[in-house]
């Protein structure tokens, strides 16, 4: 067994060359106040530079600072490609299996669990979700002092000029 010498500081653990990645993009420098602002408003509009890490890095920042976790933290895009895509880089991202804490749902193709906390899926099939469901189940929580429903409604120029 390695003993410390004593009075010897305990150094965290290196972070992971995913978690070093996730780190070095732009947005992870506004983790903190973009968090705060999350908690204490009921909507917000963010905009960021392309690649800055909104889509991949948002929803796991919810999802690592408890905010979501009685619902899901549902993420819309416009194309099913983008909708998967995504889903399999968070998944790799949080090191879980694809369709366990993160899924997607595209049409015909359901990728979720009951463990699915983290859900990427087309406008189209949220629009569905809604009208067969308004009240959203699953994304409704209940409890949270954010109340109400969690949405990352994520706009691009494919959904400004269609
Ligand atoms: N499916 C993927 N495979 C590999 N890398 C990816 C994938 N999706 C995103 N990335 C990388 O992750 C980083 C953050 O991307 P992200 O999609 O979160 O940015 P964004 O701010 O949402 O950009 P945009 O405004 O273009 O949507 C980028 O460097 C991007 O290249
Ligand atoms: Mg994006």
């Amino acid at each position: 067994m390695l003993l410390a010498p004593p009075g010897a500081k305990r150094q965290p653990p290196a972070p992971s060359a995913g978690e070093t990645q996730r780190r070095s993009l732009p947005i992870f420098q506004a983790r903190g106040p973009l968090l705060s602002q999350l908690r204490s408003l009921d909507r917000a509009i963010l905009i960021g530079e392309t690649g800055s890490g909104k889509t991949t890095q948002i929803p796991q920042y919810l999802y690592e600072a408890g905010i979501g976790r009685q619902g899901i933290i549902a993420v819309t895009q416009p194309r099913r490609v983008a909708a998967i895509s995504l889903a399999t880089r968070v998944s790799d991202e949080k090191k879980t299996e694809l369709g366990k804490l993160v899924g997607y749902t595209v049409r015909f193709e359901d990728f979720t669990s009951d463990e699915t906390r983290i859900k990427f899926l087309t406008d189209g099939m949220l629009l569905r979700e809604a009208i067969g469901d308004p009240l959203l189940p699953n994304c409704v929580m209940k409890t949270h002092p954010m109340g109400g429903v969690l949405v990352m409604f994520d706009f691009s120029s494919l959904n400004a000029f269609p």
